[in-house]
């Protein structure tokens, strides 16, 4: 099996109908009508939509204990499909809404962390990220609860959400203080919007990749700019097709920015809602196996992982 990494998967985005449904039983949520289709997938039309739809999964999860078990259950996943690391991207103001403090909404998914590498010798690290279309101040609030209750598997900061609402620099205040800070940083742009919100990423903010960044193809200036910064690209071709960015594989943009001398690396972004895995995203690429395991070398590579990490999980992918 080849081996692979992950570096941009939301938490509740991997959780599985089923689950959804065992963590509503549990906790007393109930979904709306037309959640789930005849055959028990989550149904959702567009972006917006989708949107709204992971939001119903994230009020499911309350308590630390299924954080907790919704980190191990992906990590679990994808050791299983060969992953030997994974960033997930965890917001604690869903933790927030919840009642739940960061320190033990932390401590739920710490735990999990830890089970899954005792259980599958992966290892997993957070990635916190604000929602974009719930404004800069709760970012910089946020931004401000990270550095202040430091963690060693939280080894980044990030931003999701609707990338059509406001502008990356409107964040730069809670960017600036998680750089300083010395933690990793990544942004959504150049999913939704075209490459001017990529551009609009590079220039205001102190991010070393982009999640998805697939747009920046329609502009060869950025696609150069993007080459010659070394800026990663979290590329998740499966979540841009179910999106309906490009109508399959063979239009999606991957081998294109490859070729463009642009580092990218797979992934999965929302697994279930997208009908792909980890796994399907490195058997559907259509790259050969030196050119995959090169993948896997860039995400280990461009993690946020500390130093003796990296070195350790670029050892075990070579043998
Ligand atoms: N939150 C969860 N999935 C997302 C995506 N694909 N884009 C932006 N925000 C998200
Ligand atoms: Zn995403």
């Amino acid at each position: 099996m080849i081996p692979k990494a992950e570096l941009h998967c939301h938490l509740e985005g991997s959780v599985s109908p089923a689950l959804a449904r065992e963590l509503g039983q549990r906790n007393g949520v109930t979904f709306p009508d037309g959640m789930f289709d005849g055959r028990g997938n989550f149904v959702w039309r567009d972006f917006l939509s989708f949107l709204d739809a992971y939001d119903r999964v994230c009020l499911a999860v309350m308590t630390p204990a299924d954080f907790g078990d919704v980190i191990y259950s992906y990590l679990a996943s994808i050791a299983r499909q060969g992953a030997v690391y994974a960033e997930i991207f965890c917001s604690p103001e869903r933790a927030k809404v919840r009642g739940l403090s960061y320190a033990a909404w932390l401590e739920g998914l710490v735990g999990g962390i830890d089970r899954a590498r005792r259980d599958f010798g992966i290892e997993g690290r957070i990635i916190a990220i604000c929602i974009r279309h719930f404004g800069p101040d709760r970012a910089l609030e946020m931004a401000r609860t990270v550095v202040a209750e430091p963690h060693p598997h939280v080894v980044g900061f990030g931003m999701g959400g609707d990338e059509a609402k406001f502008t990356p620099a409107d964040f730069a205040p809670a960017y600036r203080l998680i750089h300083e800070a010395g933690l990793g940083c990544t942004v959504h742009a150049g999913e939704v919007c075209g490459p001017e919100s990529v551009w609009a990423a590079i220039e205001a903010l102190p991010v070393t990749r982009i999640g998805h960044g697939v747009r920046s193809m329609k502009d060869p200036r950025l696609v150069e700019e993007l080459a010659r910064r070394g800026t990663v690209l979290e590329v998740c071709p499966g979540s841009n097709i179910a999106l309906g960015l490009y109508p399959d594989r063979a239009a999606h943009p991957l081998h294109r920015l490859i070729e463009a001398g642009v580092k990218v690396t797979l992934n999965s972004d929302d697994p279930p809602f997208f009908h792909t895995t980890l796994g399907d995203e490195y058997d559907l690429a259509g790259l050969g196996e030196a050119a995959l395991r090169r993948l896997t070398r860039t995400s280990i590579e461009a993690s946020f992982a500390d130093e003796a990490t990296k070195l350790r999980l670029l050892k075990e992918i070579e043998t």
